[in-house]
């Protein structure tokens, strides 16, 4: 650097500094932002990341202080925005609640966007200082905890274009807040409140210039002698779903009729009582991209609108009453159809022809009809990545082609009346996901799939040359497949959930397999036999693992504990036998333990009472699934939308997500007697059941077993055990049904398990109990005297053998008085083990997948919701547009 460079430099540096110096912020105003950063630092938020880094009085310029959140206009110097989102949040931890202090805003008297959301901000909005800053434009409160009505003074922000209110408590009826007072409002979202919101709007009939109205999570009342008004504004985008916590007599809101700009209409979960399907939003509204009906209550046939609604590409009808077929002309009315969801309705006939050729359709929904046809090949379009035809009557064979559809990422075909023999090999697509076709009437072998499986293990082996590494469940049950199960099922390097069970599969488990994802795997109700082989040891993640109703062998193999993560483990009614390894004992998670009806023998090993039987989310098959990093967001699908042209119009809306929605049944039989309960739901992931009944135990309970204090079910029955029943089992507070029936019990029954207050089965019939029977009290005042037959010995209430009289010598009778030959009453057996097994089903309503965010409904809003509002003010107002997420 030269001399005359260097000065050049320093005049430079000079102008700067006196630059610097000559826009300065206002002194006031500096200081009021530094009082914010104290507000905010009062709470704590400064904590680990401080979010106002930079807010200094070091240096006088705020201007320049922070580009992100603060703002100045370029010629007055006044701070014109400020965005101060989540700052009361330190990245990760809650933070204290914030005591909402408006006062500190008003030194900013040109302050034209305010941004408080997220803050975690408590206390009203009343008498609060906003009312006065004029020019304020933008105000968002949202994501806070402000509770109240609305004060009439925000009824004074004449410039408001765009308020946030959402996610907050704030209460009362939105038509008496004098918000209607604000000519200037485009954007208003009062979502996830407990607002009442008139269903007439007629308070916000003057607003000409609102196009976003969004309600969500409120209440739609009725309004009296209501006359249907024009209203001024054409709104763009009205969601006003789950609305109605009760049915709602006064219909759908009457203004819409009117409307003709609606780009978006969200109407789902509201009880509109015995509404038509209001086929004219399609007429009247050409813009019409997105509609969502689900669980409205709509009745009737599905009317199209006469002419194309060009650019509709969702529609959600879901869970209405819909009925009728599906007109064949939706593919030239709809032709840029793209989701279609009509799931749970009463349609009838078959899916249009015209979808097979329709290459927009991506995703189809029709599950839960009474749809019935053949469904022919090349009927659906190749563009569709979901494909749900659930419980409808579809019939006739298997359309294979479906299996070649390369974008397909889940497919169910279950619940129908596919028939006929299907043989060789299914090749799928490698973007298959799931994979459903269970509970048809398909038979022959079990298909091979190729491609699926660790690739180069197949190659070797020259199975497929592509691997399914997508591939997280097939599920195949309820047919009539037959054969062995080829390896390739178990050998996946993806697969989660196998579900072969009640169909007619033969021959030993495979062996020699890989599949340390698999998580579910239920292969009940076949005729396979042979021991459980050594490679199970490697079904690292095995969850639940249902064995029951085949032919299998040998004993409970001692690696067992390697499926440490197992919590239904059924082996009910095989061949198994021997003793029962202490490795059992190691499953700390198991809830569910099911080995009745098999040969096992030897003692109850007391170390089971290691295993809590606590039932809890840790021990459920939602969670924990395998940590795939950044794969995870490869299932994020996006149903990406006519965005472009709605930006054109100076609109954007973000798509919501569409999230599949898998329901896994896994149904587990288990026998307790008189037990009735049904039990509903994921219920399941609550019950903490043993039962080895009907093996050939020998020894005594061990009083160990007393501290299984999460038990609900224990049955012991139909085994030779010995000795007493432990007075410890006054210790199985949550236990409902305890069946020690059919044994060699002796001594007398515990008077302490009267304190077992949930006990709505005791069975201890046939043993040799003797001694009194214990006290008709609480729910011991409810069993009748079938609880205890068959035990010559015991007395008392509500046997008819009174204490007195058997305790004196001449009454003892011999053991086989009931002279029905044998130990066990036959119709007391048949009782166990025919009519009363309990069904539990269990539905687990959430992908085995990955992310956790699969957990939410499949059609979540959370997202869209925030990114429609940043994306409405980033394309009108582009100032806001470097604050985007
Ligand atoms: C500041 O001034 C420059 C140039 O005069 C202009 O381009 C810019 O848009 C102004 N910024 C704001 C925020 O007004
Ligand atoms: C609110 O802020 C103003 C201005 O900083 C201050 O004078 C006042 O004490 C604050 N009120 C409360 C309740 O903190
Ligand atoms: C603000 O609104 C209140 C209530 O609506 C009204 O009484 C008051 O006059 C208004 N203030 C100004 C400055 O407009
Ligand atoms: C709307 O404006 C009309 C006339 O300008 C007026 O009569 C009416 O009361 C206004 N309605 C509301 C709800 O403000
Ligand atoms: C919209 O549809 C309703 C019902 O069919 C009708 O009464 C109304 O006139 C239509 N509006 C427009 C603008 O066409
Ligand atoms: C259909 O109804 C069932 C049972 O109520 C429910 O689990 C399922 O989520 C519904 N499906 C859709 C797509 O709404
Ligand atoms: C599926 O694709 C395979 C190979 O690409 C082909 O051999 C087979 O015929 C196709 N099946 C159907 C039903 O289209
Ligand atoms: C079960 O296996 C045994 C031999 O292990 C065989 O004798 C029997 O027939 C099989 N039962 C069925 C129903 O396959
Ligand atoms: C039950 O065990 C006793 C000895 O503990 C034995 O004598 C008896 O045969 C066994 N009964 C059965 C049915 O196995």
């Amino acid at each position: 650097m030269n001399m005359r460079q260097m000065w050049v430099w320093m005049l430079l540096m000079a102008l700067a500094f006196v630059n610097e110096r000559c826009h300065c912020c206002l002194e006031e105003e500096r200081i009021s932002l530094l009082e914010i950063k104290a507000w905010f630092n009062h709470a704590g938020a400064a904590g680990s990341y401080d979010q106002l880094e930079g807010w200094d009085k070091e240096h006088f310029n705020c201007c320049n202080w922070d580009y992100y959140r603060v703002v100045c206009d370029n010629t007055t110097n006044r701070v014109i925005e400020l965005h101060l989102s989540s700052v009361n949040y330190d990245g990760l931890n809650a933070v204290e609640d914030l005591d909402l202090n408006s006062s500190l805003f008003l030194p900013f008297k040109e302050l034209e966007i305010l941004d408080l959301s997220g803050n975690q901000l408590v206390g009203g909005l009343k008498n609060q200082g906003w009312c006065e800053l004029k020019n304020l434009e933008h105000l968002s409160l949202s994501g806070n905890n402000l509770k109240g009505v609305l004060p009439p003074c925000l009824g004074n922000l004449s410039s408001l274009r765009s308020l946030d209110l959402s996610d907050n408590q704030l209460e009362g009826n939105i038509a008496l807040s004098h918000l209607s007072h604000l000519p200037q409002l485009q954007y208003l979202k009062v979502s996830n409140n407990y607002f009442q919101v008139p269903i007439s709007f007629a308070s916000f009939m003057n607003l000409s210039n609102l196009k976003f109205f969004l309600c969500d999570n409120n209440e739609l009342i009725a309004t009296p002698s209501f006359q249907p008004l024009v209203p001024k504004f054409r709104l763009r985008v009205f969601s006003a779903s789950n609305c109605t916590p009760k049915p709602l007599e006064a219909g759908l809101p009457n203004f819409l009729q009117s409307q003709y700009d609606l780009v978006f209409v969200d109407l789902s979960h509201n009880k509109f009582v015995g509404e038509p399907f209001p086929s004219w939003l399609f007429e009247n509204n050409t813009k019409l991209n997105r509609l969502y009906l689900k669980d409205t209550s709509f009745i009737g046939p599905l009317q199209l609108p006469q002419h194309p609604t060009p650019n509709l590409q969702t529609v959600d009808m879901s869970g209405n009453s819909i009925h009728g077929q599906i007109a064949r002309n939706i593919c030239s009315i709809f032709p840029r159809l793209k989701n279609f969801m009509m799931a749970n309705n009463t349609l009838t006939g078959c899916i249009p022809p015209c979808f097979g050729n329709m290459s927009s359709l991506e995703y189809l929904d029709l599950s839960n009809n009474h749809m019935s046809c053949e469904l022919l090949e090349h009927n659906l379009p190749t563009s569709l990545w979901f494909l749900k035809l659930s419980n409808n009557n579809f019939k006739g064979r298997l359309p294979l082609s479906v299996l070649n559809m390369t974008d397909l990422d889940y497919l169910f075909l279950d619940g129908n009346k596919f028939a006929g023999q299907v043989s060789g090999t299914f090749s799928l697509a490698s973007s298959f996901s799931w994979f459903d076709i269970s509970n048809n009437l398909l038979s022959g072998m079990l298909p091979r799939l190729r491609g699926i499986g660790n690739s180069s293990l197949n190659s070797l082996r020259g199975i497929g040359n592509s691997s399914l590494n997508s591939l997280q469940g097939i599920d195949l049950s309820r047919n009539q497949f037959e054969g062995t199960i080829p390896i390739e099922y178990f050998n996946s390097s993806g697969l989660e959930f196998l579900d072969l069970s009640e169909n007619n599969l033969s021959g030993s488990l495979p062996l020699g397999f890989l599949a340390s994802y698999l998580r579910y795997v239920h292969l009940y109700g076949n005729r396979l036999s042979g021991p459980l082989p050594y490679a199970f040891c490697n079904l690292s993640s095995l969850m639940t693992f249902d064995l029951g109703d085949n032919n299998l062998t040998g004993p409970i193999p001692n690696w067992i504990d390697s499926l440490s993560k197992l919590s239904i483990f059924v082996l009910k009614s095989n061949q198994f036998n021997g003793k029962l390894p202490y490795q059992l004992c190691l499953l700390r998670n198991l809830s569910i333990l099911d080995l009745s009806e098999n040969n096992f023998s030897g003692p109850l090993p007391s170390c089971l009472s290691n295993l809590d039987f606590t039932a809890s989310d840790e021990k459920t098959w939602v969670d924990t699934g395998r940590e795939t990093g950044d794969d995870g967001s490869r299932k994020e699908i996006f149903a990406s939308i006519g965005g472009r042209e709605l930006e054109n119009e100076g609109f954007y809306l973000d798509d919501k997500i569409l999230w599949p929605e898998i329901s896994v049944k896994i149904s587990v039989e288990l026998t307790a007697k008189k037990n009735f309960y049904t039990y509903k739901g994921d219920i399941l992931s609550y019950m903490s059941v043993m039962d080895l009944s009907c093996n050939r135990f020998t020894g005594e309970i061990p009083t160990e077993w007393g501290n299984l204090s999460g038990i609900y079910a224990l049955n012991l029955s139909q085994n030779n055990l010995t000795g007493l029943i432990p007075s410890s089992f006054s210790n199985l507070k949550q236990i409902e049904s305890l069946d020690l029936s059919h044994n060699n019990l002796n001594g007398r029954i515990p008077a302490q398990l009267i304190e077992l207050t949930f006990l709505a089965v005791f069975n201890v019939s046939y043993n040799n109990l003797s001694g009194r029977t214990p006290e008709m009290k609480n729910q011991f005042a409810t069993f009748d005297e079938s609880s205890y037959k068959g035990n010559p010995l015991l007395c008392g209430p509500p046997l008819q053998n009174s204490c007195d009289k058997t305790e004196s010598p001449s009454a003892r009778v011999p053991n086989d008085s009931n002279g029905d030959g044998g130990f066990i009453d036959m119709y007391s057996f048949y009782a166990s083990f025919g009519v009363c097994y309990i069904i539990m089903v269990l539905t687990i309503a959430a992908v085995l997948c990955i992310n956790p965010h699969w957990r939410r409904r499949w059609f979540y809003f959370i997202e869209e919701c925030i990114d429609t509002c940043y994306c409405f003010l980033a394309i009108n107002f582009p100032k806001l547009s470097r604050f985007r997420r």
